[in-house]
């Protein structure tokens, strides 16, 4: 697909083969250049604002979107460190993927299952009509903090005798784009008794971290308003994705880039499947390491994705051109 930015000039896609378009841009530039109602789904893991939201900047949200700036969003950083995850995309984000979407076409879209309120909202204020959630569960809730045993022997200073050892996995990536192999370091660490005051509190985690992620099922309006009532299933249980299925490489200072919110594909599949007609084209205007891409590609449908960050781009391309996908070069593609 063809399309020209602000100035008239046409936009090269930083990946095309047969089937998936990847365009690299902030998708608020990208997306007007579209053409209209050309997508007959948007399926998208976009940004939760994972992040701490509190009262003051839920309210700053809401006035400016409520008094018509519905591209605000409130400044900060979000799921480690990213900016881009500071806040879920605002109403006028979602207003241009509207557009380009098929009148009664479906949007199905991620969201973290503490951030869903807000990104609800923001599809709704875009003029998108919420038809429900389904959830995608993967039933590994690791909280993310430390077990409180041992943050209070650390502040007690005590070390405790060495009881036992466990084997914790380092291993690390070979210098492979696709990663499919690692080089296995496994290493004995010391298991030490805890004092008195610690051992009730062994394994307790004062953070509680659900095992699922909510899909919200949007669909936009038909010129008439109507909307459609489909039976869709509550959830679906699939793993995280293995280290195989995510994408890496070494940059020019010989850094690893991989991406660390990799959907797995079988995932993708089944959102894409459920929305996407044969032989009609999905769009994810967040496309990250491309998996959106992948799994349409594997479905039989065209796909357009928008991604913000060049360093992303060639995860997209080891994605797109993998053996595991369809040998890669049956298909042409191109990087700028
Ligand atoms: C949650 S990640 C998507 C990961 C993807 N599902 C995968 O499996 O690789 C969201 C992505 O949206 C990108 N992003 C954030 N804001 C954007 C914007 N305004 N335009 C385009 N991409 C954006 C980020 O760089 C990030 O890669």
């Amino acid at each position: 697909m063809s399309v020209a930015d602000e100035a008239g000039q046409a936009l090269s896609p930083a990946f095309s083969d047969a089937y998936a378009t990847v365009y690299q841009g902030d998708c608020e530039s990208v997306l007007p250049q579209l053409p209209a109602e050309s997508a007959d789904s948007i399926v998208t893991d976009s940004p939760y604002g994972l992040t701490m939201i509190d009262e003051a900047k839920t309210r700053a949200a809401l006035d400016q979107w409520l008094s018509g700036n519905d591209s605000f969003v409130p400044d900060g950083a979000g799921f480690m460190s990213n900016e881009w995850d500071r806040f879920v995309p605002p109403p006028a984000t979602w207003r241009a993927a509207a557009r380009v979407l098929k009148p009664g076409g479906y949007v199905l879209c991620f969201a973290g299952s503490r951030t869903v309120d807000l990104m609800m909202l923001s599809l709704r204020l875009a003029g998108l009509h919420i038809a429900g959630t389904t959830e995608w569960v993967y039933g590994t809730g690791m909280p993310k903090a430390s077990d409180v045993s041992r943050t209070i022997d650390r502040h007690l200073g005590h070390e405790g005798e060495v009881v036992g050892s466990r084997l914790v996995d380092t291993s690390i990536r070979n210098q492979n784009l696709h990663s499919g192999s690692r080089t296995a370091m496994m290493v004995t660490q010391d298991v030490r008794s805890l004092s008195a005051l610690a051992q009730p509190w062994e394994g307790w985690y004062p953070n509680l971290k659900p095992a699922h992620e909510p899909v919200i099922i949007a669909q936009k309006p038909r010129e008439d308003g109507s909307v459609d009532s489909r039976k869709v299933p509550p959830f679906r249980y699939i793993a995280k994705a293995s280290t195989s299925e995510r994408p890496a490489y070494f940059d020019e200072e010989g850094n690893e880039v991989s991406h660390n919110t990799v959907k797995p594909v079988a995932v993708m599949k089944w959102l894409v499947s459920l929305v996407t007609p044969v032989g009609g084209t999905v769009l994810d205007p967040f496309v990250g390491s491309g998996t959106t891409c992948e799994a349409a590609t594997l479905v039989g449908v065209d796909s357009i994705g928008i991604e913000l960050d060049a360093k992303h781009i060639p995860l997209v391309v080891a994605r797109m051109t993998s053996k595991d996908l369809w040998g890669g070069s049956l298909f042409d593609w191109n990087m700028q």
